[in-house]
């Protein structure tokens, strides 16, 4: 099989938003707990953070951590996690069934983030809350001392603000699943009150309102709609979220599936676009894709805690998704529609980062490691930072049960003028077939190819776990070259690639 690209330098999609290779953490199972937090564990911080963890996290340039949730957090009072510990509460999680000792809050996870060197993005709870706690909460965080909230903050070890730009109004408010969950209309007024009352607190913070879980609600698109009639004045981004499965265990539509998460993205982008001509708005609203990820190997294991036959367990193993190479094919995907999209997405989210539907796994008093995902989420973070190009693509195709034609090459170019690189990463969704692909660099005056990664394997289902952390890694790649203009390159069935040519 053959297809054909061509990338111009003058043909370019959008400078990318860094933060579009974002995290989640939420107070769910063990992200936090026997996650990023272990006292006792050998590698653990004066603060009890593990530092396998923080390294693993730190080496993936995460460019910023949304928390505490989640469905989490629409029942969490944050005051919980504040103060001496010994004084926290113990309280029941109505969305995991579990209990939370509280022992990690804010000051803890700001703390973790500076050792990591990552920018916060806060949620907070209008789900059992609303306007009230949310704005005690960004004053707590971010108000000035000599005030009531900045001295308690004080008090409790931190003078400074932290100053945290991000701020989500509540998650996933469309969901009949989320405690205090609400019709558009509801939602739209009361995230609405809650973003101006913020910007008089402060004016430059940035904004998410909650848009709809997945492009199969029943209110989608309709809910982006009648939201962003309330909020369009008053907000920067909406958020979206897509899990993705291969529960019928067809690769080819499985592996399809980011056209129907390009499909969500050019909906909603439409559905702003109208909103702001109706609005007669020049304000622009942005896509803050702030979960994603693949998430179905762990549903059936997880029943007896969420049906609440376990008690309420603290930290339990929840949504611990064991990916193998296919998901490794299905993330390449995920991330290059997000490049493809850099002019509405801005902020993005792989969720979860440790344990939870994570690239990351712990074992309690033991070992961290890399989950398959790991690698081409750190590909697309370290090397996926510039100007996305507009290829042009030609490539053989097939139909799938959500599209038709859908390229057996998934391309994306991103272009660093400043390191003079120019990185392509592409998956070839063929499961028994070649691809040859050959792009013309146009405008360029192109070097060598100086980084070739392959992730290819026999076993669609091999995994990464505790006893073998190695069996889906990268590899050095071999036969890509520039010759005349041309980069060419052999992509075996089912690979993910990423090259590097200098330019
Ligand atoms: O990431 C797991 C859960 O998925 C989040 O808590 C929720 O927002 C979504 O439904």
């Amino acid at each position: 099989m053959r297809a054909t690209v061509t990338a111009h330098k003058d043909y370019t999609i959008s400078k990318i938003d860094d933060r579009v290779y974002g995290a989640f953490l939420e107070h769910l199972g063990r992200a936090v707990y026997t996650g990023i937090y272990e006292p006792g564990h050998k590698t653990a911080d004066k603060n009890g953070m593990r530092g396998d963890v923080a390294q693993l996290v730190r080496d993936l340039k995460v460019p910023m951590v949304r928390y505490p949730g989640g469905n989490f957090v629409s029942a969490y009072n944050w005051e919980d996690g504040i103060g001496p510990r010994a004084d926290r509460p113990v309280r029941l999680d109505y969305a995991w069934h579990t209990s939370d000792s509280n022992a990690v809050g804010i000051h803890e996870f700001a703390d973790w983030c500076e050792t990591v060197n990552t920018e916060m993005m806060l949620a907070v709870n209008l789900g059992s809350r609303g306007l009230d706690h949310a704005r005690n909460f960004v004053e707590y965080v971010n108000g000035p001392t000599g005030s009531y909230w900045g001295d308690l903050r004080k008090k409790n070890g931190r003078a400074d603000p932290w100053d945290v730009k991000m701020w989500c109004l509540g998650n996933e408010m469309d969901g009949p699943w989320q405690v205090g969950h609400k019709t558009a209309d509801e939602y739209g007024r009361l995230a609405n009150e809650t973003a101006k009352a913020l910007r008089m607190f402060d004016k430059n913070l940035e904004l998410i309102v909650c848009g709809s879980s997945n492009s199969d609600m029943a209110t989608y698109p309709d809910w982006e709609r009648v939201v962003l009639e309330h909020t369009y004045e008053s907000v920067d981004h909406i958020s979206l979220h897509m899990y993705f499965g291969n529960r019928a265990k067809n690769t080819a539509n499985y592996l399809a599936l980011s056209e129907k998460l390009d499909t969500y993205i050019n909906t909603v982008a439409s559905t702003i676009r109208y909103v702001k001509a109706k609005k007669r708005s020049k304000r622009n609203v942005y896509i803050s894709f702030d979960e994603w990820n693949v998430w179905y190997h762990s549903n059936v294991q997880d029943r007896a805690v969420l049906e609440g036959n376990e008690g309420w367990p603290h930290a339990p193993r929840l949504l611990e998704d064991i990916y193998n190479f296919e998901d490794v094919l299905q993330v390449g995907c995920i991330l290059n529609t997000f490049i493809r999209r850099s002019d509405v997405v801005h902020l993005a989210c792989i969720a979860q980062l440790v344990n939870v539907i994570a690239p990351i796994m712990t074992e309690p008093g033991g070992d961290a490691w890399r989950q398959s995902i790991y690698y081409p989420y750190f590909f697309a973070s370290i090397f996926g930072r510039g100007t996305a190009l507009q290829l042009q693509v030609n490539s053989p195709g097939y139909d799938a049960d959500v599209a038709d034609n859908v390229p057996y090459l998934d391309i994306s170019a991103v272009h660093d003028e400043d390191a003079g690189t120019l990185t392509f990463f592409a998956v070839n969704r063929h499961g028994t077939e070649s691809l040859d692909v050959d792009v013309a660099l146009q405008g360029f005056t192109a070097g060598q190819v100086f980084d070739h990664q392959v992730m290819t394997h026999t076993n669609l289902e091999a995994v990464n776990n505790l006893t073998n952390q190695n069996a889906v890694t990268p590899k050095p790649g071999t036969g890509a070259k520039v010759e005349g203009g041309r980069l060419t390159a052999r992509l075996a069935p089912h690979s993910y690639q990423m090259i590097r040519v200098k330019v």
